[in-house]
């Protein structure tokens, strides 16, 4: 007899399991099942982000700023070592630390809200009576029974065409979180959100970062101003990022990976390094999911066809996070496990893709919400424009980090902020304060009105929405 849920959720990455919890705290009998193995083979829940994603590359951005910052930045506060070295092993070992922390807060977190975890992998097998048959494959075979099913099964690193992840020589994010020596040289294909983190990480570390980038644009996505003055920040501190570049055959050896390819100019060129990251995006997690068996729909690009509130083609089959359509962060298959959690409690979810913000964790940080200036322009909008730099910060200046500014974008007639764009220290954190307000569809004036503390990094938010008004008062 199959044990029988209100919800099963496959997949207990940020979309499956606060999915899990929330319904469960909605007084929901839940399963979660997870395929996720530890190096010591334990279950190792919390997906992507937490084994091979956000939590270590966090992790080892940190421990590399400190490394930087002794190396390069104490001198100007008059503190400086001798004899500064890198023990790679521990540095790694306490990202490592981290990551069980959070599996196991996880596995803490089920117990507390009662959610029965289930080890293995979940596939779709059949419609029933009661409503859909789960089975899990793994060390033991389950048979489970939910009237509900949240996929949340997530997505993996996309390869070059040819050129097989063997996390030696050629990395995905999971082997670039795990090189045992730092390399002379390390070639990255992809400057997009894992190729600047993980490149950061590696360059202060010291090795000689090369990366290799498509498109003409660097940041095609990102506001123009704050791209050019992250790409300006970034090439100062050592990495090399050419942009307009066609890879071709990449070659392998016992050295290291010889990569071929055409620059922007049309010449051909020659990369040779000890270890190439391919961060080129990545592709959702289908397969063994028993879409075909039950006729799950999938979409022309392979996520799960679901529409704005994650309902598949099935009944009481929903999606969320990385497997189904629009930006691939932790934080939206959160807000997506919510929001379907309270919609099966016959609650009213709902998520505002209008106010989904982005972090780039480089230093300078890079974090933006709702419209660039670029999207405002080709829509044809009406808008008023406003920056302030942390050059003219006093917590900035303070902090001894000026790089940067905080730029608003509001409408022309309403003053409703309709994005805000930050390169600068903390750009992580004071996002938040951006996406408030356009939470509540406030206006620039509104964050100008605000009392902000002094001094803190976030007085140039309320400065770069009193220069929409032209009527900053530092600068
Ligand atoms: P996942 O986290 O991928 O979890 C899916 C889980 O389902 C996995 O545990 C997988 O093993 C399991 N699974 C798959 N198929 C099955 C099956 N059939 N049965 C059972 N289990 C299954 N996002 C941010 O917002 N901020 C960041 O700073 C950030 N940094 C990142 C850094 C890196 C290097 C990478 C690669 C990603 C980063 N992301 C970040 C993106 C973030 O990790 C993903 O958006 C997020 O993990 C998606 O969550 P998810 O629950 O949809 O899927
Ligand atoms: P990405 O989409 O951010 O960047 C991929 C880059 O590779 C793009 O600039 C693209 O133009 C380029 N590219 C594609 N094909 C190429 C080719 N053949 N040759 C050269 N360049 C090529 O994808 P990435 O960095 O792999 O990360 C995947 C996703 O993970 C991100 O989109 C993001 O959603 C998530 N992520 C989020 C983080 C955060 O929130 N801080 C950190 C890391 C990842």
């Amino acid at each position: 007899m199959a044990k029988q849920f209100d919800v099963i959720v496959i997949g207990a990455g940020p979309g499956g399991y606060i999915a899990a919890i929330r319904a469960a705290q909605l007084g929901l009998a839940v399963a979660c099942v997870d395929a996720w193995t530890n190096a010591a083979g334990k279950p190792a829940p919390g997906g992507t982000c937490t084994n091979v994603g956000c939590i270590p590359s966090k992790a080892l951005l940190q421990s590399s700023e400190h490394y930087e910052q002794l190396n390069h930045h104490f001198a100007e506060h008059g503190i400086t070592a001798k004899g500064v070295s890198l023990d790679l092993a521990t540095l790694i070992g306490r990202k490592d630390t981290v990551v069980k922390q959070n599996n196991e807060g996880i596995l803490y977190l089920f117990k507390k809200n009662k959610v029965s975890f289930f080890h293995g992998t979940g596939s779709l097998a059949a419609k029933t009576d009661f409503g859909w048959s789960v089975k899990v494959a793994g060390k033991t075979e389950e048979d489970l029974e939910g009237r509900h099913v949240i996929i949340a099964t997530g997505s993996s690193p996309r390869e070059l065409p040819g050129l097989p992840f063997d996390e030696e020589l050629v990395l995905s994010n999971d082997g670039a979180l795990r090189i045992p020596a730092v390399p002379k040289k390390l070639g990255i294909v992809g400057a997009g959100v894992i190729g600047l983190e993980m490149g950061s990480v590696w360059r202060r570390l010291g090795a000689e970062v090369t990366v290799l980038e498509a498109m003409p644009d660097f940041l095609g996505a990102v506001d123009r101003d704050v791209a050019k003055e992250a790409q300006k920040a970034l090439v100062k501190q050592g990495l090399d990022i050419q942009t307009g570049v066609r890879i071709g055959e990449v070659k392998t050896s016992a050295k290291g990976v010889n990569v071929q390819y055409t620059d922007a100019s049309g010449a051909e060129q020659k990369l040779a390094v000890n270890h190439l990251i391919v961060s080129i995006g990545r592709v959702p997690n289908t397969q063994g999911l028993g879409a075909d068996v039950v006729g799950l729909k999938l979409d022309e690009r392979g996520f799960v066809a679901v529409d704005e509130d994650c309902r598949s083609n099935l009944a009481n089959v929903w999606a969320v996070g990385d497997v189904v359509r629009g930006p691939m962060l932790a934080h939206k298959a959160e807000e997506e496990g919510v929001a379907v959690a309270e919609r099966i409690a016959g609650q009213h979810g709902h998520v505002n893709f209008d106010t989904i913000p982005w972090v780039i964790y480089t230093s300078p940080e890079v974090a933006w919400v709702g419209k660039t200036e670029q999207a405002l322009k080709a829509e044809g909008r009406d808008y008023k424009a406003g920056s302030f730099p942390f050059m003219a910060n006093g917590r900035a200046r303070a902090l001894g980090d000026t790089t940067g500014f905080v730029k608003i974008l509001a409408d022309a007639k309403t003053d409703e902020v309709l994005g805000v764009h930050i390169v600068g220290p903390m750009a992580s954190e004071l996002i938040a304060e951006a996406v408030t307000i356009m939470e509540f569809r406030g206006a620039a004036e509104d964050i100008a009105r605000i009392c902000h503390a002094h001094p803190t990094l976030s007085e140039a938010v309320k400065e770069a929405a009193l220069a929409v008004d032209k009527r900053t008062l530092n600068l």
